[in-house]
């Protein structure tokens, strides 16, 4: 994909937009958003992809059609890669649809996931069902849903990268209860990803797992970046410290981010959106810098004195 500054000016983005990403910076374009490289290819990627765990919905165009304005704008944006699973209700089908109907499959990384522990052929089965509502033969990244069946489902899965069906695997969790059982995971099979809740508001991922992946060379999509919409409610009202601004950070959605995706063994995050403007914000984020380790430190003593 290759939008360039006039076309991303001519997409329709007002002075709000611009504002929401950080004023000048986004007249950078997307073509100047920070990315990261997935450590077992050297690819890289926007430090900022798509949650769609409230993509699940039905065929109405009420439904559908603030979905795929967002989605059109994420891509808009220069955004790439989208996370979904079957367990996200009808999400995989919703966007195998709106990708298809915007065109847009070829400039996207299609990330989903496999939770079926009925051995091989209930992993194949799935994989092919997959494949028919993400209307797509190759899917960029596989992930095994919360560790559930993966004794049975990575084989399988590897099978599928080498037929060039699949490229990339991985493992996801998002509760801290899962983690003892993934770092096991984590130091006896071979992944090119795995997904971890961290926040700044949870930060345990970041005591064993986040220095594991980089030791094992495994990229990391940070998951629920915002504690799924919680951290918002907590913080109010309450104003960033002028000093947010030194990295780039214009908004809370910004802060929480650039946190996330700071850590150095961090590849990218999945906020969850489904509205425009949280689009736009979100990809602020992917402009100027990412704080530094000093930097890092300082957000997290600011967030606990709130
Ligand atoms: N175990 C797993 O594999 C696992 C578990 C959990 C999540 N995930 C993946 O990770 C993704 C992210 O997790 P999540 O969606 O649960 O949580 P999240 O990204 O922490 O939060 C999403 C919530 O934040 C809101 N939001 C987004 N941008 C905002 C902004 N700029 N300002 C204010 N609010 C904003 C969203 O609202 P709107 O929707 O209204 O835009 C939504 O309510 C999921 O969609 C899913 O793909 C994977």
């Amino acid at each position: 994909m290759n939008i360039n500054r006039r076309a991303f000016t001519k997409a329709g983005l007002g002075v709000a937009s611009l504002a929401a990403l950080g004023g000048t910076q986004a007249l950078a374009g997307p073509e100047h958003m920070i990315r990261k490289a997935i450590p077992s290819s050297g690819e890289m990627v926007p430090i900022i992809g798509l949650g769609t765990n409230r993509y699940g919905v039905d065929t109405s165009d009420a439904a559908r059609a603030p979905l795929k304005a967002a989605l059109e704008r994420f891509h808009m944006m220069g955004g790439t890669v989208i996370d979904t699973a079957p367990g996200y209700r009808t999400s995989e089908s919703v966007l195998g649809d709106l990708i298809a109907e915007l065109g847009i499959r070829d400039d996207l990384f299609v990330a989903t996931k496999t939770d079926r522990s009925g051995g091989p052929e209930d992993t194949q089965a799935q994989l092919q069902e997959s494949q028919a509502k993400l209307k797509t033969e190759k899917i960029e990244l596989m992930q095994v849903h919360n560790l559930r069946g993966w004794k049975e489902a990575l084989p399988v899965m590897r099978e599928w990268q080498q037929e060039g069906r699949i490229r990339y695997i991985g493992i996801t969790t998002s509760r801290a209860r899962q983690y003892e059982d993934f770092e096991k995971v984590m130091k006896q099979e071979d992944l090119d990803f795995i997904q971890v809740n961290y926040s700044l508001e949870q930060r345990e991922a970041a005591d064993r797992l986040l220095p594991l992946a980089a030791d094992r060379g495994m990229g990391v999509i940070i998951n629920r970046a915002f504690g799924g919409g919680r951290i918002f409610n907590a913080v109010g009202n309450q104003p960033l410290p002028a000093w947010a601004e030194d990295f780039g950070c214009y908004s809370w959605a910004q802060f929480l981010l650039k946190y996330a995706v700071g850590h150095p063994a961090a590849t990218l995050s999945i906020p969850g959106m489904t509205k425009l403007h949280h689009v736009d914000d979100n990809f602020g984020a992917a402009h100027g810098r990412l704080p530094d380790a000093k930097e890092r430190r300082l957000q997290e003593k600011f967030f606990d004195s709130l």
